[in-house]
């Protein structure tokens, strides 16, 4: 062979590699493609075999010639390959699109406020417990000294689940009080915070079924300054510290005495307004001193030790705490409502 041969061949080569690079649609062509021109017995292999039939001086440019044609098919290669994957993908992801946020759910209002509770009260050394949402007469009523004929029943309206057997949903959180207490021996200090249920309308200001918070604190020489003073840290932490606490009389079975605990406003500071009924105070929760008969229905001696307890409604906390003045709002699941917590 002699020169202008091999040459009219390189370029023969050459040209048939470019045209049936475009013929390739698949990742078979492809592989076809590569080995019949770069594989190991493909078509520049066998240029460079034609080199040997040529004189000595002549190898050096031809040589030359065929590997610029096969660097020039080896780029041609990769330019294809990158173009076969980006087919590839394109027809399933459209890679310019935007991406979608992905959607955060967050926490309840009330399970907020309820960890914001647990917090001030674990603050102060108190112990988080919880307790049945269904419960016997025994431990919602008559173990808190709340007998069968005693008119104060009435404050509770009950669902009775079994009313032959005195088995009912709980109406407030304070049998969790003679539960801890039948199980650990004082001192102690603890909050059980859980769900309630009372006949109640479901209307702005009551729900059938509701979260209340219960306190209850026993040692040796507890007495009333010390109900006020973890009641007014709590207060004070929840609602800011220039808020007004105000303690009044009041009446409940498993304390004596009770107390009512009113604080400022927190709508019109305390000048009056709709919300407060014009009396600049607002109704919080209830308390006293740990009555003596519930003490020794659980077994311990009113004599040796004395202690306080403290019941309060989560949702009106909540409600107080984020103007909200309707519960009802809490448990429709409206996210407009739930994404600004
Ligand atoms: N259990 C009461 C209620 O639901 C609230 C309460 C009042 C709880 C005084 C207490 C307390 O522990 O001492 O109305």
């Amino acid at each position: 062979m002699d020169r202008e041969e091999i040459l009219n061949k390189c370029r023969e080569v050459l040209n048939r590699g470019k045209e049936e690079i475009e013929k390739v649609v698949n990742e078979v062509d492809f592989e076809n493609w590569r080995i019949k021109f770069l594989g190991r017995k493909g078509e520049i292999n066998r240029l460079f075999s034609l080199l040997s039939s040529l004189k000595d001086d002549l190898k050096p440019t031809i040589g030359k010639e065929i590997n610029e044609i096969k660097n020039t098919l080896i780029s041609i290669f990769e330019e294809k390959k990158i173009k076969i994957q980006r087919e590839k993908t394109e027809g399933k992801f459209n890679l310019s699109f935007p991406g979608k946020t992905p959607f955060y759910g967050n926490i309840h209002p009330l399970t907020k406020i309820m960890r914001e509770m647990s917090e001030i009260f674990e603050r102060m050394g108190f112990g988080v417990f919880t307790g049945p949402e269904i419960e016997t007469d025994y431990y919602n009523f008559e173990a808190l000294n709340t007998p069968e004929d005693h008119p104060a029943k009435d404050i509770w309206d009950t669902f009775y689940l079994d009313y032959k057997n005195k088995i009912l949903l709980r109406t407030h959180t304070s049998p969790v009080q003679i539960r801890v207490m039948e199980k650990i021996k004082p001192p102690f200090r603890i909050v059980a915070l859980g769900k309630c249920f009372r006949r109640d309308a479901f209307d702005a200001s009551h729900s059938p079924v509701f979260y209340q918070m219960e306190g209850l604190m026993v040692d040796k020489n507890i007495n009333f300054s010390h109900l006020k003073g973890v009641l007014n840290y709590f207060l004070k932490e929840m609602f800011g510290e220039k808020i007004k606490v105000k303690f009044s009389p009041s009446y409940f079975p498993f304390t004596e005495p009770s107390a009512e605990v009113s604080i400022s406003c927190v709508i019109c500071g305390g000048k009056g307004c709709s919300t407060c009924g014009n009396s600049g105070f607002i109704e919080i929760l209830g308390c006293g001193m740990v009555h003596p008969q519930v003490f020794r229905n659980v077994g311990y001696n009113p004599e040796e030790i004395s202690g306080f307890a403290f019941g309060m409604g989560v949702e009106r906390i909540a409600m107080l705490k984020y103007k909200i003045d309707d519960i009802r709002i809490f448990y429709q699941n409206d996210l407009r409502f739930l994404h600004q917590f």
